[in-house]
């Protein structure tokens, strides 16, 4: 990865935070690297037809200097982590033999307090000095902008940032992608800048299969002969993002063991131990977020709950004190009436 320092945003971004934050790429990788279930690949398939066919007429034909469209292809790609957002927006940048510009969005953000809105107009002119396509990654934040900043109360910066955005959206005439975790939150005006959603969707057993294969080295990984990766695409449920962290772990499981380097290979226990430590990784991760956002609702639920409980003793009591005074009331009227 190439950092360019030609220009004063380069200059500004050259410290090491911002670097993570805002990254210009040579993309290397390709659609070959990555195993899509057949609707994220259609879908995918018809953005890049889109986006070469917008180049051929717009550009090569021409047509665009007598019609300006004033349209960005804007892309949104949507869903669940470590489904290969990132990968295709990089092979889709290879496809058009541009350079990509990465902005991690959460991070700029917390980076440029303050400054967001001037620092979003800066990566807009960047990508179009460089012709790269502009990724802004894990843009959530971006998409939901107005409800989020509702209840936070950043209300000016944070809609100054989509209406800047929307602004650079209209006069940019490259390719932009968004790649979001939540597809629903959308705000209205910016869902019409959005030419086409692609879902990404999790791998099913038969994608897992192929993910595990492509992330070993062709050659250079030594895998044992007991390695079954449609054993473990079958067994576990993981998104790619998964399969590759467990596969590095397992490859430093394996490169741990006593014994001289020519030896040591990747055995089917080190990918079961792999995945099997990332997925529960994951689980902790869900129960401690779960505790941290939803609890408020569910003590709330459970404390009802108990207080039902707790109230039905003396409900009982009640109804049977009401009982009673029923009766004694009734042989009241009774000895009324008889004398
Ligand atoms: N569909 C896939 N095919 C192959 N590898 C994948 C796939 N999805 C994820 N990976 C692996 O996981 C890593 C993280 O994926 P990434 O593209 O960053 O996911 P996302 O952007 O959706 O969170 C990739 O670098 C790749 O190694
Ligand atoms: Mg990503």
């Amino acid at each position: 990865m190439v950092f360019r320092m030609a220009n004063p945003l380069s200059r500004v971004l050259s410290n090491l935070s911002a670097r993570r934050a805002v990254e210009s790429v040579v993309p290397r990788r390709t659609f070959d690297d990555v195993i899509l279930p057949p609707a994220t690949r259609r879908a995918l398939d018809q953005a890049l037809h889109q986006l070469t066919s917008h180049d051929l007429i717009f550009n090569r034909w021409g047509l665009g200097q007598r019609h300006p469209t004033g349209l960005a292809l804007a892309f949104n790609f949507a869903g669940p982590p470590g489904t290969g957002k990132t990968i295709c927006a990089e092979a889709i940048a290879h496809a058009l033999g541009r350079r990509l510009l990465i902005v991690r969005y959460a991070e700029v953000e917390s980076m440029w307090m303050g400054q967001t809105p001037k620092n979003v107009s800066a990566m807009f002119r960047l990508a179009r000095e460089e012709n790269a396509v502009l990724l802004f990654d894990e843009a959530d934040a971006i998409a939901s902008r107005r409800s989020a900043s509702l209840e936070h109360g950043f209300l000016r910066e944070t809609n100054t940032v989509v209406n800047v955005l929307l602004q650079e959206l209209e006069a940019f005439d490259g390719v932009v992608i968004f790649a979001t975790n939540l597809a629903a939150n959308f705000d209205p005006a910016f869902e019409r800048r959005i030419r086409t959603h692609v879902l990404f969707e999790m791998p099913g057993p038969a994608e897992r299969e192929q993910i595990w294969r492509v992330q070993m080295h062709p050659t250079l990984t030594p895998l044992a002969s007991d390695v079954d990766f449609r054993a473990l695409a079958e067994a576990h449920e993981a998104s790619g993002g998964e399969i590759r962290n467990a596969v590095l772990k397992a490859a430093l499981a394996a490169a741990s063991e006593p014994g001289g380097d020519a030896l040591k290979a990747i055995h089917q226990r080190h990918l079961e131990e792999g995945i099997a430590d990332v997925l529960s990784a994951k689980r902790v991760m869900k129960q401690s977020l779960f505790s941290a956002d939803e609890a408020p609702s569910a003590r709330g639920a459970l404390a009802a709950l108990r207080s039902m409980e707790s109230r039905l003793p003396n409900t009982m009591l009640l109804t049977a004190l009401a009982v009673c005074a029923l009766i004694l009331a009734v042989i009241a009227l009774a000895v009324a009436i008889l004398r």
